[in-house]
C-alpha cells in the first residue's frame, strides 16, 4: 500500500528517493511521484505506473538535497496522474505526501472551496497542502501542527517547503513513520526497508506526534506541542535488497523457501524430550496457560486463514475453545472481551489497519493480545507488548505464501505449549513435538516432487469458476487456495467446507468444472469421500490433494496430487503447497503479474 520516503542530507535527493521507493515497491501501488527543492521553488513529477517509469522521467531533474516521494495505492479518487502524490498548495511552494485517509476531507474541501481554493485532484490528501498554506506564517512545524488540528482520520505525512529549504516536517497518526538518523543526513520512510541503505539507527514516531527533520536529526513533539524524547533503536532485521535467488518470481522463490522458513518458526522452540514447547516472547507460565479459558485469533485474508487452522488445533489438542475472527469486522460489532480469553493478532506485515484496530479494541477493554507477526518492529508487534515473531524472512510477493505456513507453525508451537499444560501426557506431547519437527522435511519432500501441477493448471486456467473444498483442518486450506487463485490468476473461485457444498455451491457445478478437494487422510476422510461422490455425480472435474499412498482417495480423482503424510493438525502446512503452486502457474499461464497482482497491496494500512 502507499509508501513514503523523505530525504534531507548532503547528497542529491532524487536518486535516493527513487531507491527508497524501489524498496517499497513490494507493498503494492499504482502511481508514484517526487517533489524536490529546485532553486527557489519545488520540482514535482508524478505519474501512474511503476517507479522505474517515473525514474525514466527524472533526467535533468535538480541535484538538490531535500525532497519527498510516494507510491500511491488508490483509495479516494481513481488511478490518475493528478491523484498521484505529492500534492501541492495553490502556489506550488508546499508539497505533501500522505499515507492513510483524511475522513473529514469533504467538509474541509467545501470550506476551502468557499475561500477560493481550487483543487487539482479528487484525493482526500489535497486538503493538507492547502490547510498548511493557510496556517503558514514562516514556521513550517507550527503550520503543519495547526493544519492537522482541522483533520480527522489517519495519516503519515511528509511535507517540504520551498521557503524553508533546510527542514522537512513529518507527522503520524495511525500510519507508521520511521526516521533514520544517518551522518549528515536524515531519511524518513513508512517502512524501515527504505531507511537501511542509509542507516540502522532509527526512531519510530508514535501516533499524534510531529517532527522537524533536519540533516542533523529530528526533534519530536506531540501535536499539542509537548517535547518528546524517543529512544534511538537499531534495526537488526534482514533488510537486504531482496533477491529472487535465481527464481523467475519472488512468489515462486518464497514458495520454495518454506522448508527453511517453517524451520525458523520452530527453531529453538520445540522441546522434543519434554514433549513441550517454549515461546519466550509470550512470557507465560504454566499457571498463566491453564488460566486461559478461550483463545481468539484476529487477522485478515491469509492471516485469518492461519488463525482458523490454529484454532482447530488448539481445540483438538488443548481442548480449550478457540476460534478465528476477521479483524475488519471485529471491533464494529461491539465485541465482548472476556478477561480469561487470550487474543492473538496474526499479521505478516504487522501494519494491517484492520488488525491493528482490533488489537486496540481488545486492549481498550482490558484484554490481552499477543502479536504473531513477521515484520520485526512493525506497529502491531510494538502495540502488543508480548508476542512471537514468525521469522519467515521478508515476504516480497504480494500474495502471502511462506508467511502463512510460518504463522500456522508458530501457532502450533503455542498449541503444544498450551496443550501440554491442559490436556497432553508426556508421551502425547512428545508425539506432537515430533510431528511438528518433521514438517520442514515433509515440505521439502513435497516441493521436490510436486506432482501433476501442470495438468491441474491446464484445466484451471481455462475455467469460468473453481470450487475448493475441505473438511476440518482442510477447510481453511480450501479458503486459502481459493483466495490465492483469485489474487494471482483473477479466476472466480471460492472455498467451502465440503459438507456444506450440497447446501448451495453444488448448483455451480457443470460437467467439467474444476473442483479442488483437499483431503489428507484424517478423521474426516470417510465423510470427504461421500462429498467427492456428490461432486463426481455432477460431472465436475475432481482434483484431489491426498496423502501419498492413500489409493482409496486417489482412485476417485480425475487428477490426484499426493502430499507427504503428516499429523492431521499439521496437514495445512503441506496441503497448502500444491494450491500455492496452482495459483502461481495459473497466473503465469494467463499472463498475470504474479508478484504484483492488480489492485492488491502487500501492507493494507487503511481500513
Ligand atoms: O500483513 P497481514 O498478514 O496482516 O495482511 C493480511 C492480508 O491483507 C493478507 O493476508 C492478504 O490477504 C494477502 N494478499 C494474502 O495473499
Amino acid at each position: 500500500m502507499c509508501g513514503i520516503v523523505a530525504y534531507i542530507g548532503g547528497e542529491a535527493a532524487l536518486p535516493r528517493l527513487i531507491e527508497g521507493l524501489r524498496r517499497l515497491e513490494y507493498r503494492g501501488y499504482d502511481s508514484a511521484g517526487v517533489a524536490v527543492l529546485d532553486g527557489e521553488g519545488l520540482w514535482v513529477r508524478k505519474d501512474v505506473g511503476r517507479v522505474s517509469e517515473l525514474a525514466g522521467h527524472l533526467q535533468g531533474g535538480p541535484g538538490t538535497q531535500v525532497g519527498i516521494a510516494h507510491t500511491r495505492w488508490a483509495t479516494h479518487g481513481g488511478v490518475t496522474q493528478p491523484n498521484a502524490h505529492p500534492h501541492t498548495d495553490g502556489t506550488g511552494r508546499i508539497a505533501v505526501v500522505h499515507n492513510g485517509i483524511i475522513e473529514n476531507s469533504s467538509e474541509i474541501r467545501a470550506r476551502l472551496g468557499k475561500r477560493g481554493v481550487t483543487f487539482k485532484s479528487e484525493t482526500d490528501t489535497e486538503v493538507l497542502p492547502h490547510l498548511i498554506r493557510e496556517a503558514y506564517k514562516g514556521d513550517p512545524l507550527q503550520a503543519v501542527r495547526d493544519a492537522l488540528a482541522h483533520v480527522r482520520g489517519t495519516y503519515g505525512i511528509a511535507v517540504v517547503f520551498a521557503d524553508a529549504p533546510d527542514v522537512l516536517v513529518v507527522a503520524r497518526n495511525g500510519s507508521p513513520l520511521v526516521v533514520g538518523l544517518g551522518r549528515g543526513e536524515t531519511v524518513v520512510a513508512s517502512d524501515p526497508q527504505a531507511v537501511v541503505a542509509h542507516t540502522r539507527q532509527v526512531v519510530y514516531l508514535q501516533d499524534k506526534e510531529i517532527a522537524l527533520v533536519t540533516r542533523e536529526g529530528v526533534q519530536v513533539s506531540t501535536l499539542e506541542g509537548r517535547e518528546v524524547q524517543l529512544p534511538v533503536e537499531t534495526l537488526d532485521g534482514d533488510y537486504g535488497l531482496a533477491s529472487k535467488e535465481g527464481f523467475p518470481h519472488f512468489m515462486l522463490k518464497e514458495i520454495h523457501e518454506q522448508p527453511r522458513s517453517i524451520r525458523r518458526a520452530l527453531r529453538g522452540r520445540l522441546q522434543l524430550e519434554e514433549g513441550n514447547a517454549k515461546l519466550g516472547g509470550l512470557n507465560m507460565t504454566p499457571r498463566d496457560l491453564v488460566a486461559v479459558n478461550s483463545v481468539i485469533s484476529l487477522g485478515c485474508g491469509t492471516s485469518f486463514h492461519a488463525g482458523m487452522a490454529a484454532a482447530m488445533a488448539i481445540e483438538a489438542l488443548a481442548r480449550v475453545p478457540a476460534r478465528a475472527e476477521i479483524a475488519s469486522e471485529f471491533r464494529y460489532r461491539h465485541p465482548i472481551i472476556p478477561r480469561d480469553t487470550l487474543y492473538f493478532a496474526i499479521s505478516q506485515s504487522g501494519e494491517t489497519a484492520d488488525t491493528l484496530g482490533a488489537v486496540q479494541e481488545v486492549q481498550l477493554k482490558g484484554g490481552e493480545v499477543m502479536g504473531v507477526v513477521n515484520v520485526v518492529g512493525s506497529t502491531i508487534a510494538r502495540t502488543c507488548a508480548r508476542g512471537v515473531y514468525v521469522h519467515s524472512g521478508p515476504e516480497i510477493a504480494v500474495a502471502s505464501t511462506k508467511a502463512f505456513t510460518s504463522q500456522v507453525a508458530a501457532m502450533l508451537v503455542y498449541t503444544l505449549m498450551m496443550a501440554r499444560c491442559t490436556n497432553l501426557s508426556l508421551e502425547q506431547g512428545q508425539l506432537v513435538a515430533k510431528a511438528l519437527d518433521a514438517v520442514p522435511g515433509a515440505v521439502a519432500h513435497y516441493l521436490s516432487e510436486p506432482g501433476p501441477i501442470e495438468e491441474a493448471v491446464e484445466r484451471i486456467a481455462k475455467a469460468r469458476y473453481v470450487l475448493f473444498l475441505g473438511r476440518g483442518f482442510s477447510y481453511p486450506v480450501a479458503l486459502e487456495g481459493a483466495l490465492k487463485l483469485k489474487e494471482i490468476a483473477y479466476i472466480p473461485s471460492e472455498g467451502y467446507p465440503a459438507g456444506e457444498m450440497k447446501h448451495g455451491p453444488i448448483a455451480m457445478l457443470d460437467p467439467g468444472t474444476p473442483v479442488v478437494f483437499v483431503c489428507p487422510r484424517d478423521g474426516q476422510t470417510e465423510k470427504a469421500i461421500s462429498n467427492m461422490m456428490e461432486v463426481k455425480a455432477r460431472g465436475a472435474w475432481l482434483i484431489v490433494i491426498h496423502t501419498r499412498g492413500d489409493d482409496e482417495v486417489a482412485r476417485l480423482a480425475d487428477l490426484a496430487i499426493p502430499v507427504p503424510e503428516t499429523a492431521d493438525f499439521a496437514s495445512p502446512l503441506v496441503t497448502v503447497l500444491p494450491l500455492q503452486l496452482i495459483a502461481y502457474h495459473a497466473g503465469l499461464a494467463l499472463g498475470r503479474d504474479v508478484d504484483k497482482p492488480r489492485n492488491l497491496a502487500k501492507s493494507v494500512t487503511v481500513e
